[in-house]
């Protein structure tokens, strides 16, 4: 059996999938940056394995080149990388990490959103520049975290655990579940209209799907309090760009911050790079060592579960599973 790893891990990581299956060949890409399309077409034929990372796109023209391929475990708790209905069809198991990275995603929402509201990167590159005259009564001046309102969209484990933090920080908070993902809960839930009203910032936590294609648009954003912020950790395609730049522009949202991008890495030329009010940071939501290790020891624990016989506890395509361990 061959397991490839399409982005260079900790070499302990690798160590401990080899004590833990002795027998398993290794196929790891050492790099630079991740494996092209032609690289992993070229070696996943003779693979079974794949410990892959949101920036290998397992769609149909890949899974064409993958004969012997069993089980992708996605590095990452979202998996628009994955087209499940094709993996399906090729009986493929997708797995994903839930649960392991919810923390260290939080913590990166709260430091965008203080970061944002209290300006610290552009009073940080000021004083870099040798801009700082001293204490000001009106020097930097920000907007206060305590007695505002958040308004979280997707209450799922990590926008939860954002509710969680802002609380502590003194705010209000009110959501809106994904439809379909209404969950019970402390965090009073509101309709849309109702959250824009009265949100100071308002931050997402959703996945990638059709259905969240620019839920964040033009009318979304003028919806938004005159004066308030917008975060986004979970996937850029979420927010339309074009009108997150026109709303920062005309001074009608206050300020942003967002960890991810429609595409990525962020073009050079992009309007963003422009935004004083726009703080940015290089999707690095999970991006702590500790959580990164779990993420990769819980991604291989799905594989090693398959190998072990059972259905593997992440699996998002559990319909195939009665096929697969006929
Ligand atoms: C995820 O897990 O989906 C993050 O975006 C990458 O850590």
């Amino acid at each position: 059996m061959r397991l490839l790893i399409s982005q260079a891990l900790d070499t302990s990581i690798i160590d401990h999938i080899q004590q833990q299956s002795p027998a398993l060949e290794f196929d790891v890409w050492e790099g630079p940056g991740a494996m092209s399309r032609e690289e992993l077409y070229q070696r996943i034929g003779a693979v079974d394995f794949m410990l892959s990372t949101l920036r290998d796109r397992i769609d149909q023209a890949f899974l064409a080149h993958a004969a012997k391929l069993k089980v992708v475990a996605n590095i990452a708790v979202g998996y628009d990388n994955f087209d499940l209905a094709a993996m399906s069809c090729h009986q493929v198991l997708a797995t994903n990490t839930p649960d392991v990275l919810t923390d260290a995603t939080a913590d990166v929402t709260m430091g965008l959103m203080i970061n944002a509201m209290r300006g610290l990167s552009r009073a940080e590159a000021a004083m870099r520049q040798g801009q700082w005259q001293g204490w000001s009564p009106t020097g930097f001046l920000g907007s206060d975290l305590s007695g505002k309102t958040l308004g979280i969209i997707g209450l799922g484990r990590i926008g939860s655990a954002v509710a969680r933090r802002a609380r502590a920080f003194g705010m209000e908070v009110v959501a809106l579940a994904r439809p379909g993902h209404t969950r019970a809960g402390e965090v009073p839930q509101v309709p849309q209209t109702q959250l824009l009203e009265v949100s100071d910032v308002v931050s997402f936590h959703v996945p990638a799907t059709p259905e969240t294609f620019h839920w964040c648009d033009r009318q979304f954003l003028s919806q938004m309090k005159k004066g308030s912020y917008l975060i986004n950790t979970a996937r850029g395609t979420v927010v339309d760009s074009q009108a997150l730049v026109e709303a920062l522009r005309s001074g009608h949202l206050a300020g942003a911050g967002l960890d991810v991008f429609e595409t990525e890495p962020l073009p050079l030329d992009h309007p963003f790079w422009e935004l004083p009010t726009l703080v940015m940071t290089p999707h690095i939501g999970s991006a702590a060592v500790q959580t990164r290790r779990r993420m990769a020891l819980r991604a291989w624990d799905n594989i090693r579960q398959y190998l072990t016989g059972q259905l593997p506890e992440d699996t998002l395509n559990p319909e195939i599973w009665p096929q697969l361990s006929k």
